[in-house]
């Protein structure tokens, strides 16, 4: 069969290869998924070895999404301008090609799985690492009203939303800038949760109804769905959604064939719970 894996570190916990597994076996596909630990000081040989030994493509994570748009010799123009690659591909020609379906995915969760109407709405996303940088273009194409970056760091916001300006309707600020602003949706991207903390942003930038959407995801709630529910959200919900969008997305662009996404969704939930 053909290999695919996801490489990171750490890595044991990736649930990407039983969500390729139930992708290849709902749509028939004869393909082999498996988990890569990548060494901290040698991604780039790990990768060429990978595709050297017939590999087909990878899935990439944390740490090495950067360096693999930096190893990628040709790349979406998604990925361009994420400057992180989530998904190399190697084609015919030999050469790699990286794409980025982690915006993608949670556009596509957001609304298509829970039908949050983007179009019209006033976004906050926190933090400008990679992982916001990488939702920002398909955020904005999805006609948002208006999209505020807001980071603890604040020049860090300003910086980045300057970079999408020439594609629509995004502005950079700091944490404390946000008071007296409501939003109708605000997505963390900060990776505060980790320490199970929470961006000090103002309690009442939350619209009455608003949702907040959690790019993490664990067994538990969040600290940041946490955050919603005690500050009235209608929905707060976690990354797992996108965690399996990108995944369709990337087994789409290997594969060809798009695999129907809620029957895994139910049964991580399931495993989780
Ligand atoms: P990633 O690739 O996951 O985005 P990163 O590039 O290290 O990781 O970025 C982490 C983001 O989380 C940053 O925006 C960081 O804010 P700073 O730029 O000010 O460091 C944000 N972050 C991390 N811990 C945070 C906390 N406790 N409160 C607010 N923001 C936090």
């Amino acid at each position: 069969p053909d290999r695919y894996a996801v490489i990171g570190n750490p890595i044991s916990h990736s649930k990407s290869p039983q969500i390729h597994a139930e992708f290849a076996l709902q749509t028939c596909q004869s393909l082999e998924y498996s988990r890569l630990l990548g060494d901290l000081t040698n991604f780039n040989g790990d990768v060429r070895q990978f595709f050297a030994n017939a590999g087909r493509g990878l899935n990439v994570t944390v740490p090495f999404k950067a360096q693999a748009w930096a190893l990628a010799d040709e790349r979406s123009p998604q990925a361009e301008l994420a400057g992180a690659v989530n998904t190399l591909t190697q084609l015919p020609n030999g050469r790699l090609r990286g794409d980025n379906t982690d915006g993608v995915g949670l556009v596509r969760d957001l609304s298509r799985n829970h039908g949050f109407e983007l179009r019209g709405a006033q976004v906050l996303l926190l933090g400008a690492g990679g992982a916001a940088r990488g939702v920002i273009q398909p955020l904005l194409e999805a006609s948002v009203a208006q999209l505020v970056v807001a980071n603890r760091t604040a020049v860090k916001a300003v910086e980045l939303a300057a970079q999408f300006a020439p594609i629509g309707a995004v502005r950079g600020c700091g944490l404390e800038a946000l008071a007296g602003r409501q939003f109708d949706l605000i997505i963390n991207a900060t990776s505060a949760g980790l320490s199970d903390a929470v961006p000090a942003i103002p309690a009442e930038c939350l619209t009455a109804g608003g949702w907040i959407y959690d790019m993490l995801y664990s067994d538990q709630c969040t600290a940041f769905q946490r955050w919603g529910q005690t500050h009235g959200a209608a929905r707060a919900l976690d990354g797992l959604g996108m965690l399996v969008e990108q995944a369709a997305e990337s087994f789409w662009l290997w594969r060809g064939v798009r695999p129907d996404t809620a029957p895994i969704i139910t049964q991580l939930r399931g495993t989780a719970a």
